[in-house]
């Protein structure tokens, strides 16, 4: 019988779950991505169909679709299965005591408080007035249904017995946030009551949390939300994610909203790319979650909104990430819901018209303080210049730079002054940061890189064994060298004919290190070397050889240096005679090799 993870396995292709959190390119038969573990700018993670594996070159790390959703959602082992199953379609044995954890209760616990309002919105006669609600705001079956909308009970304790009845602790339901406890006592009442439930869920579909709207003007919020759970982190959930990303990939750009209202509306007007803050700040996680799905994102912000502190910095991280920013601006006073509702050309038409971030910035920058005097283009520079900075594109930079200088009446050079300090400091900082949290040195060292590639190459073009001269014991690191040993040996017996597929399955069946090495290999191979021929693959590899000699030689000189302080420490007249000989020969050939 096959175990769990082998029929999950067996069932689920690695791009598409790997396609939920991070965009694909296809390269080949490959995929490639940007890491999502690491910052960097060029896509070295690569997605392998036929391996049903990951792999990044930048970071090193690699794994299956258990790994890669352990690592990403910063789950345990036990969860992912249990994501994945679901996924598959696979029943995992519901006693197994390991797999009932907390976090999957609190789930179970929200999924069931979502089913019972959804039931009470469409069957108790108590929620007519929620149903009066929905019809009034033009909200419809298909919506209410889509995004499973429900009604809370106008009861203290109805959610509470309800769940206590499906044996759920009091500690429990407290912990899943459906309860408040009552001050200075043990006695917990009904978080939400007499409410128009709107189920948050994660990028899964699983419902984490509740935003609940009043159905009429009362004196308490007009919308109370779940606190923070185990499962809940608010910094990282977009409403309608679940829902959107397809539609993201797809039309490569999303719509950000505030309000659920706006999003369900937004959706039902056929911009399914639309998800929604809910009117929190829009955090650095958001934004680099969104940016695993598309790199356009287009703003439906209130204008004073997208002004404020909290949302200005997750669009400027956004312009930093260099992603493509646009405001969408909607007739004065309205929303996106009520724009869609009173008049959907208008939405259209906007969304259309969208305008590119630091126009906006600028044009409300000069809309709302004057350029005439001095404390005015002060508050204008302030404005658009933490957003300028930032743009990685220079051509783009400096077309806003000119614009900026015209109306904040500054030299442009200034400008580039003032962006050359701050990145100083900038890089000051990180470097500072890294080297506290030993992070420092984290990133690969760059001859361990060009010895990979080598074996890459080699493992394609092995006759560049023949054709170039070097030792293998100049290859950085003992795996690869005892890697490229092997197919050394092996493609000096065959030569003729030598075939990759026998020597990995050479590997497979004598060596799983080995065969584990020459999997990323492959997979490095056909990143990078594709569509090379083989004199432009002996090209690469001359030039390799060259710097992985440098880098060897350099070893050799520090050693010898070494020594040569150690032999004067103890007057080794002779041995430093013969250690400065061999100190002589090793810069000629370093000399020999930079001409
Ligand atoms: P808005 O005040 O703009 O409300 O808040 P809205 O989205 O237009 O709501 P409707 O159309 O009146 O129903 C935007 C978002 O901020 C959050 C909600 O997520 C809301 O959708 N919010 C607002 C709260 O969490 N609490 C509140 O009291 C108000
Ligand atoms: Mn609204």
């Amino acid at each position: 019988m096959l175990s769990h993870t082998e029929e999950i396995k067996s069932k689920l292709d690695v791009v598409d779950v790997l396609q939920e959190y991070i965009k694909l390119i296809p390269a080949g038969k490959n995929f490639k991505a940007l890491c999502p573990f690491h910052q960097e700018k060029t896509p070295s993670f690569m997605v392998s169909p036929e391996r049903q594996s990951w792999h990044c070159f930048g970071c090193s790390e690699g794994g299956d679709i258990f790994s890669f959703v352990m690592k990403i959602e910063g789950i345990e082992f036990i969860e992912a299965l249990k994501l994945l199953a679901k996924k598959a379609g696979v029943q995992l044995k519901p006693q197994d005591p390991k797999i009932v954890n907390r976090k999957n209760r609190l789930l179970d616990i929200n999924e069931l408080a979502k089913k019972f309002y959804a039931y009470l919105l469409k069957k108790s006669p108590a929620a007519e007035s929620c149903r009066a609600y929905l019809r009034e705001r033009k909200v419809s079956e298909q919506s209410v249904s889509d995004f499973e909308l429900g009604y809370a009970p106008n009861f203290w304790d109805k959610t509470m017995s309800f769940l206590a009845s499906k044996g759920y602790k009091q500690d429990e339901i407290l912990a899943s946030g459906l309860l408040v406890k009552k001050d200075g006592s043990s006695r917990c009442y009904d978080r939400f009551r007499n409410r128009l439930m709107f189920p948050i869920n994660n990028l899964h579909g699983q419902t984490v949390g509740f935003s609940a709207r009043a159905l009429d003007k009362i004196d308490s919020a007009k919308y109370i939300n779940s606190p923070q759970t185990d499962i809940y982190n608010k910094s990282e959930i977009l409403y309608g994610l679940d829902k959107a990303k397809n539609s993201i990939r797809q039309k490569n750009s999303v719509i950000l909203v505030e309000g659920q209202m706006d999003l369900i509306s937004a959706h039902s007007a056929g911009d399914k790319n639309s998800v929604a803050t809910s009117g929190t700040a829009l955090t650095e996680t958001q934004i680099r979650i969104l940016k695993r799905y598309s790199d356009n994102l287009l703003l439906a912000f209130d204008a004073d909104l997208a002004g404020q502190n909290a949302v200005k910095k997750g669009i400027d991280l956004a312009i930093e990430l260099g992603m493509d920013i646009k405001m969408i601006r909607l007739p004065l006073k309205s929303d996106p819901d009520e724009c869609i509702k009173n008049n959907l050309e208008d939405w259209v038409g906007a969304i259309k018209n969208a305008e590119p971030i630091l126009e906006y910035y600028l044009r409300q920058a000069i809309e709302n303080f004057s350029s005439e005097t001095l404390s005015g283009r002060k508050e204008i520079y302030n404005m658009c210049f933490p957003a300028i900075w930032k743009v990685p594109n220079l051509v783009e930079r400096n077309y806003y730079i000119k614009k900026l200088a015209a109306v904040a009446d500054v030299p442009e050079e200034s400008i580039r002054d003032d962006i050359k300090k701050i990145n100083k400091n900038k890089n000051y900082k990180r470097q500072e940061a890294e080297i506290k949290s030993g992070k420092a040195g984290v990133k690969k060292e760059r001859n361990l890189q060009i010895a990979e590639e080598m074996a890459a190459i080699l493992l394609k073009f092995p006759s560049i064994f023949l054709a170039a001269d070097f030792d293998l014991k100049i290859l950085a690191d003992e795996k690869i060298i005892g890697f490229c040993g092997r197919l050394s040996d092996f493609y000096k017996d065959e030569q003729q004919n030598f075939s990759v597929d026998e020597f990995v399955n050479i590997l497979k069946q004598e060596d799983e290190a080995l065969f584990n090495l020459s999997q990323s290999f492959l997979l490095l191979a056909e990143r990078d070397f594709l569509d090379f021929n083989l004199k432009q693959a002996e090209k690469q590899a001359e030039k390799n050889l060259r710097e992985l000699k440098k880098s060897y030689i350099l070893k050799q000189k520090v050693k010898i240096e070494k020594e040569i302080k150690k032999a004067e420490e103890n007057d080794a007249e002779d041995m430093i005679g013969e250690l400065l000989a061999r100190a002589k020969k090793l810069d000629e050939r370093l000399l020999k090799l930079e001409l």
